[in-house]
């Protein structure tokens, strides 16, 4: 594909090529794309609208709302509220389903979404990020349920992101390999930059909060520790990156190969599942890291075969170039 190709033009090629499309996931995409722009532009003049900063509240994570979560969540809800392909909504800043109000149509189609990946960062200018999942409903008809939503990754229809970086990209896959648009501001079109990316099969970069080494299991500490010894052969020591924003930190180890973790959280013995949730930050990224020949992992088992019991469960990550995180499980299976 040469040239000048927007996510729009990408969005036609591809309908096309699936006879039976009926265009609604595509309208879908159209819809995110212009999310992202929207987001975009509030995230970069943050400093100057006085939004940054919190909102005061504590949302159902129990964590300090952003006021660009805030912004994020509500353009994300007004965009899509009223398209006509949702039957339901979730999101990392809403307690229960966002349903569809009752004046639109609904759709097929669910969205799980993290509006605002990262905003723990946002006053400081770090990279920030806008996580997506889109799943076909389950149940027959009518306004959706909560099950439409807990259904396993696997399933996904759509996976991606948006990251507000340096600049703009949007990064997703329905299922044919994974694509990257950068956003040319000039002249507000999402131009296709990354026309196939892959995951090169090993790395040389780990990606871990290394504050957190006392909380971590046996397996993890060897695993770490077996990365940081030297030896040429096998590429080692690694490169330790950590940027704290999971956008950032999984677009950087997809383009460079790696692996990025977020292992449990033995800190509280009664929640040892780690901290990222399941629906809509590890099962998109998964997807994404799937279908460019890497993998994704909770430890023991594949991160798209783990069927949701709550929208907000939290899993422990292990993501990346597939033989980096074969690794680190075998670590995790011979040590615990
Ligand atoms: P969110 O801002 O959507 O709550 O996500 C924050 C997550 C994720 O972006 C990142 O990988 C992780 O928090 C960093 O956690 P630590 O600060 O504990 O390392
Ligand atoms: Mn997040
Ligand atoms: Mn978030």
């Amino acid at each position: 594909m040469a040239g000048i190709v927007t996510i729009e033009r990408h969005i036609v090629e591809q309908e096309r090529k699936n006879p039976g499309a009926t265009g609604e996931l595509s309208d879908l995409l159209y819809q995110i794309a212009l999310v992202a722009k929207i987001i975009s532009r509030s995230v970069r003049r943050a400093g100057l609208l006085n939004i940054l900063g919190t909102t005061g509240e504590i949302n159902v994570q129990d964590e300090e709302v952003m006021k660009l979560d805030e912004l994020a969540l509500q353009t994300m809800i007004n965009a899509f509220d009223h398209s006509g392909a949702l039957c339901v909504m979730a999101s990392e800043e809403t307690p229960d389903i966002i349903p569809i109000p009752s004046e639109f149509e609904v759709g097929k189609y669910t969205l799980a979404f993290d509006p605002l990946d990262g905003s723990s960062n946002v006053d400081a200018n770090v990279n920030v990020g806008t996580i997506f999942s889109v799943h076909r409903r389950v149940s027959r008809g009518g306004r959706g349920t909560k099950n439409d939503l807990l259904q396993v990754g696997r399933k996904q229809v759509v996976a991606g992101y948006v990251m507000y970086g340096s600049s703009t990209m949007l990064v997703y896959t329905t299922g044919q390999g994974v694509y990257g648009f950068t956003l040319d501001a000039t002249v507000g079109e999402f131009l296709l930059s990354h026309e196939n990316i892959r995951i090169p099969p090993k790395g040389k970069t780990y990606s871990i909060n290394t504050g957190n080494r006392r909380y971590w299991t046996e397996g993890i500490k060897k695993y770490i520790d077996y990365l940081e010894e030297e030896d040429k052969s096998t590429d080692r020591p690694y490169t330790m990156r950590y940027i704290g924003s999971l956008v950032a930190d999984f677009h950087r180890t997809i383009l460079y190969g790696g692996v990025f973790m977020y292992p449990k959280d033995m800190k509280n013995p009664k929640k040892p599942s780690g901290k990222l949730r399941l629906l809509y930050e590890a099962s998109p990224l998964a997807m994404v890291a799937e279908q460019a020949g890497g993998r994704a992992s909770d430890g023991e088992m594949n991160i798209l075969d783990i069927i949701p019991n709550d929208l907000h469960q939290r899993v422990p990550l292990f993501i990346g170039s597939k033989e980096d995180v074969d690794q680190a499980e075998e670590f995790l299976k011979k040590y615990g």
